[in-house]
């Protein structure tokens, strides 16, 4: 148990919780557990009693027994649960919110869109969830960073099929489905980096489709905002060859050429711990080794491989790219 146990803990649990939802969940998770168990004794106990005493038992108490064990005590129990349950859910899906991020399952990594409009608006206790506002402040992927305390309104959407958000330490799961946009309300209460995974098979790439939560005090967080929307404007060798060699097709350095919308905004990727949808640290040997062959250290990933490239320029490329802070 103990040893089973061990493996719930880290960046990536339910059971230690770093976000409001997270914590109601866990609170849930540990009454059903605790619940559950206690009936389980009961059950048992009463069998291995049964089992001993062998003595027949008197047909009215025999009656009782069914209807107290199994009508009236499942009854109660079961109803309490759902109204717990229910509590709980009303609790959870709704704002006010500080600011709103607009995050869009791709395959297989996560685009994600900081809006304008929102930051520092008042927050009334009954505002409706809000309709996106705002255009977007800045792309970034696969990390989102988040302030301590404050709840942030992400928008949820796909352009071809479904993905599951999932950040156990800060909420539940919640669908990016195409064509539709679900919300998610989290509402961090620890500093820290958290690891989220998607949670609806999706293709290939699936099970690489990971991200990682950064949370922040309040004053780093808007210098990380700030820092976020500045392009790095860049007219280096290094940036030409980037548009030269096709890479601006698919992706945006913003202060380059390079404007492609297909995959990963790659303006501050230097600034990101991870790289790929946190398969590997976003190091320049791991980057030369991702533009050589994505495929081999992500299968299914949907960027072609570069290894065509003479080696000089990989890395003077992946060298530029680590530095994009
Ligand atoms: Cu995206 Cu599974």
């Amino acid at each position: 148990m103990a040893t089973l146990l061990a493996g719930c803990g880290g960046a990536q649990s339910a059971l230690a919780p770093a976000g409001l939802e997270g914590e109601r969940v866990a609170a849930l998770i540990g009454w059903l557990a605790t619940g559950g168990g206690l009936i389980w004794a009961v059950v048992v106990g009463a069998s291995v009693a049964a089992v001993r005493r062998r003595a027949a038992m008197s047909e009215p108490s025999a009656r009782q027994l069914i209807v107290v064990g199994g009508v009236l005590f499942p009854t109660v129990v079961l109803a309490v649960l759902l109204y717990y349950g229910l509590y709980l859910m009303s609790e959870l899906r709704q704002g006010p919110a500080q600011r709103q991020v607009a995050i869009s399952g791709e395959r297989f990594w996560w685009r994600i869109r900081y809006l304008d409009g929102m930051a520092g608006a008042p927050a009334a206790a009954d505002s409706p969830p809000s309709a996106p506002s705002g255009p977007a402040l800045f792309e970034t992927a696969n990390e989102l960073r988040l302030p301590v305390g404050e709840i942030t309104e992400l928008l949820l959407t796909s352009p071809d099929v479904i993905h599951s958000f999932w950040v156990p330490a800060l909420a539940g799961k919640m669908d990016l489905v195409p064509g539709h946009v679900t919300r998610l309300y989290v509402q961090p209460t620890r500093v820290g980096r958290y690891r989220g995974s998607c949670a609806e098979f999706c293709g290939a790439g699936h099970a690489l489709m990971g991200m990682e939560v950064v949370v922040m005090e309040r004053a780093a967080f808007d210098a990380w905002l700030a820092a976020q929307q500045r392009p790095s404007v860049d007219d280096s060798a290094a940036a030409r060859l980037f548009v030269a060699r096709g890479c601006g097709g698919c992706h945006t350095v913003r202060g380059t050429q390079a404007d492609g919308r297909i995959g990963p905004d790659l303006t501050h990727i230097g600034s990101r711990r991870l790289l790929g949808a946190a398969v590997a640290p976003a190091t320049a040997a791991n980057l030369a080794r991702f533009i050589r062959g994505p495929q081999a250290m992500k299968p299914g990933a949907q960027m072609p491989p570069f290894g065509m490239l003479p080696a000089p320029e990989i890395e003077m490329l992946a060298q530029w790219l680590a530095g994009l802070k």
